[in-house]
């Protein structure tokens, strides 16, 4: 497996989940992949099992990304995969009548405001070889409405057209960077956790989270892993300002459609 070969990757959010198993995938590919994540003790662990080489990166900081583009001036592929539901350490309100200002904040600086500042620093690290890929992973939820995940969906919808002003500003300038989104449906990471609980209720959650999926059941993030592989890699030379969804067909059809 060469579809990346010699290739130097950064993944933000890599420590676990979908940003896991793209740094694995990339790895595998032959790419020299820097997996990052906010999480150091399992940032280092992931890197150590895969064999590639971990650094320590809050995408909210921009000082982490000062610091990584001093000592990673040159890239090719970056992947924006670090993101929060804001769900995280419990049930908290997110719908639109009474999230807080805070909680619809903290979620937007890591998904937006990270997916900026990553965007900002390849650009900077592309433009001299004069292309590179950058994968910014967004969501089904970037595509609608999630009532009780108000400040995801937003943050996700703003990932997905951030991404095209990216391609097209990437282009304008007559360089071969290309920029696309990723929106998958639910994978089964340790994200769903806090929703899907322990015990024999378990299983019956599941079932219900997926049964309007046409596919019905999760995706793995090793699916979403050979998504990344093929923007990440020379054969999609043709392809920016794209969004690819990765949802079991769930974003295929309508609730309201005819049977
Ligand atoms: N799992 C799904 O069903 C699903 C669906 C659609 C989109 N996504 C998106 O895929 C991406 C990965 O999701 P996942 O399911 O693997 O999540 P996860 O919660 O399993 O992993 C997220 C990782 O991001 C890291 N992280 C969080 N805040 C960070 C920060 N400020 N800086 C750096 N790292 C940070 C965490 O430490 C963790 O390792 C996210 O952007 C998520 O929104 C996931």
């Amino acid at each position: 497996m060469t579809r990346l070969n010699g290739k130097t990757c950064v993944v933000t959010g890599a420590a676990r989940g979908i940003g896991r198993a793209i740094a694995a995938r990339f790895h595998a590919e032959g790419a020299r992949v820097i997996l990052t994540d906010l999480d150091e003790p399992a940032g280092a662990a992931a890197a150590a099992a895969i064999g590639c080489t971990f650094r320590a990166l809050d995408v909210r900081e921009e000082s982490d990304w000062a610091h990584l583009a001093r000592d990673v001036p040159a890239l090719d592929v970056l992947v924006n995969n670090a993101g929060v539901t804001g769900l995280e350490a419990g049930a908290v309100a997110h719908d639109p009548e009474h999230a807080t200002l805070a909680d619809w904040r903290a979620v937007h600086r890591v998904n937006l405001d990270g997916t900026f500042l990553g965007c900002r620093y390849a650009i900077g690290a592309m433009k001299a070889a004069g292309r590179g890929a950058i994968v910014n992973v967004s969501s089904r939820s970037g595509m609608v409405g999630v009532p009780g995940a108000a400040a995801y969906a937003a943050s996700k919808a703003a990932v997905r057209n951030h991404s095209k002003s990216v391609a097209l500003y990437c282009a304008q300038q007559g360089w071969a960077i290309r920029c696309n989104s990723i929106h998958p449906g639910a994978i089964l990471t340790p994200m769903w956790e806090p929703m899907l609980g322990d015990g024999p209720a378990r299983a019956e959650r599941m079932r219900a989270l997926v049964a309007d999926t046409p596919l019905r059941r999760f995706g793995e993030a090793e699916e979403v892993a050979a998504v990344a592989v093929l923007l990440a890699s020379d054969e999609a030379t043709y392809l920016t300002g794209a969004e690819l969804t990765i949802d079991g067909g769930l974003l295929a059809g309508s609730a309201a459609a005819p049977g």
